[in-house]
């Protein structure tokens, strides 16, 4: 039985989390181990509906302060219910996003006041901080690119009609939030090839897996 371990992903738009994050599942799953992926926010039923309306209801206007506290709730709900009764029973559990995206989407980007996001993720999570966090990062430019492409086959969504200097914020936030927890995060330049990418994230979790709890 492998030890309980809670590993997140982050990433702006188009950043290719949501790949890097299954295929790890797959690697791990292939292997036997007792793995779940969860994403955000979503994966109980509150859950999703909760991202209806934060994702797909155009008429509902939402402050960023009113989006953090639905993610919050969101993401309280999954903690409960989900995520620690996995990690229990020492289950890896990957997170496709979790509370850095509202500090960074909400707070750095969004404009959100960051002490009271990080009160209220004490709140909604209290110790369930994941083990690693592994964020891709792209550059601007890829992000913009890469996310008209995407937005042109994809039902409308609240967040991906962002203007570059958003995209600029949401970058420089994510890359403070690393620089501030050295330990927890793994930055990972996201503008290279999948399975390369793939490699270095699982060296980086069998090396968690083999380390003592
Ligand atoms: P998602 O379907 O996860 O797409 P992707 O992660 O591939 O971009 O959409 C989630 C969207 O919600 C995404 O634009 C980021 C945004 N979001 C926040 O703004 N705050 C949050 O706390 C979370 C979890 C997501």
């Amino acid at each position: 039985m492998t030890r309980g371990l809670l590993l997140s992903f982050e990433g702006g738009e188009a950043s290719g989390k949501s790949v890097q994050a299954r295929r790890l599942v797959a690697s791990l799953h292939d292997r036997g181990t007792d793995v779940l992926l969860v994403r955000e926010p979503g994966g109980t039923p509150a859950g999703e509906r909760i991202r209806e309306i934060l994702l797909h209801a155009r008429d509902v206007a939402l402050t960023p302060e009113a989006q953090a506290l639905l993610f919050m709730a969101a993401r309280a709900q999954l903690v409960r219910d989900v995520v620690r009764p996995a990690l229990a029973r020492g289950a890896v559990v990957v997170a496709d996003r979790y509370f850095d995206s509202t500090l960074a989407y909400q707070g750095f980007a969004g404009g959100a006041d960051l002490d009271g996001l990080r009160e209220l993720t004490r709140f909604a999570v209290g110790p369930t901080v994941p083990d690693r966090t592994f964020l891709l990062d792209v550059p601007v430019d890829v992000v913009v690119e890469r996310s008209r492409a995407r937005a042109a086959d994809r039902p409308w969504d609240r967040f991906e009609e962002r203007e570059r200097a958003f995209h600029e914020r949401l970058r420089d936030g994510y890359l403070r939030l690393a620089a501030a927890e050295p330990r927890r995060f793994v930055v990972v330049p996201g503008d290279r090839d999948e399975a390369e990418i793939a490699r270095e994230i699982l060296r980086e979790v069998d090396a968690l897996l083999a380390t003592p709890a």
